[in-house]
């Protein structure tokens, strides 16, 4: 009898200094592994969005192309997936932004999503905020609306949320 979020965080493994000497990478691969986490994790992840007027799910390359879909499919909407860089055929709109050393880029087909599209961002992890808020950008600069970001895991002490101020984000775990 534990409750859903335990059972879904016996199922993140912590991996010291991966990928680099000193960060604590949780590793989401058991919980996908195992289908009542699996299942748990998209149930919860997409409850506060049932019956909201949300047109699509976009996903962010790679981890946040597991839950995006599979919560787009729960929702009954379709997915986009918001892409690093020279992966889209079709022409793209592109959003770059600042890691702690370097720069990142996602990419979204041009007709992805437009104006009058309301668009729930999934991803698996909210750290920094900084691929959040890329992605908010990317889908505002097509003309849709960012209604709200779900997320499996946040970690509190980055300050990903007041990064990512005024959207509402919904986070299943806080680390
Ligand atoms: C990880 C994670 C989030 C992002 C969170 O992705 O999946 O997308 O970092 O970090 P932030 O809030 O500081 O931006 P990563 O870029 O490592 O790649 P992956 O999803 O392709 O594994
Ligand atoms: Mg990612």
């Amino acid at each position: 009898t534990m409750d859903w979020q335990s059972r879904l965080r016996e199922k993140i493994r912590n991996i010291p200094d991966f990928p680099k000497l000193g960060i604590l990478f949780k590793d989401i691969t058991p919980l996908v592994r195992d289908p009542a986490t699996l299942r748990l994790a998209v149930h919860h992840l997409i409850h506060p969005f049932v019956g909201a007027p949300i047109t699509a799910v976009a996903g962010m390359e790679a981890r946040g192309f597991i839950f995006g879909s599979l919560a787009a499919w729960e929702l009954g909407v379709g997915f986009i997936p918001l892409r690093k860089p020279g992966k889209l055929p079709y022409d793209v709109q592109s959003v770059s932004y600042a890691l702690e050393y370097g720069e990142n880029t996602l990419e979204a087909h041009i007709d992805a999503c437009g104006p009058g599209d309301r668009v729930l961002l999934v991803d698996d992890l909210l750290a920094t905020g900084g691929t959040a808020r890329a992605s908010c950008e990317l889908v505002e600069r097509l003309g849709a609306e960012v209604y709200a970001l779900a997320f499996v895991i946040e970690l509190d002490e980055l300050g990903g949320r007041q990064r990512l101020s005024p959207y509402p984000v919904h986070s299943l775990l806080h680390f």
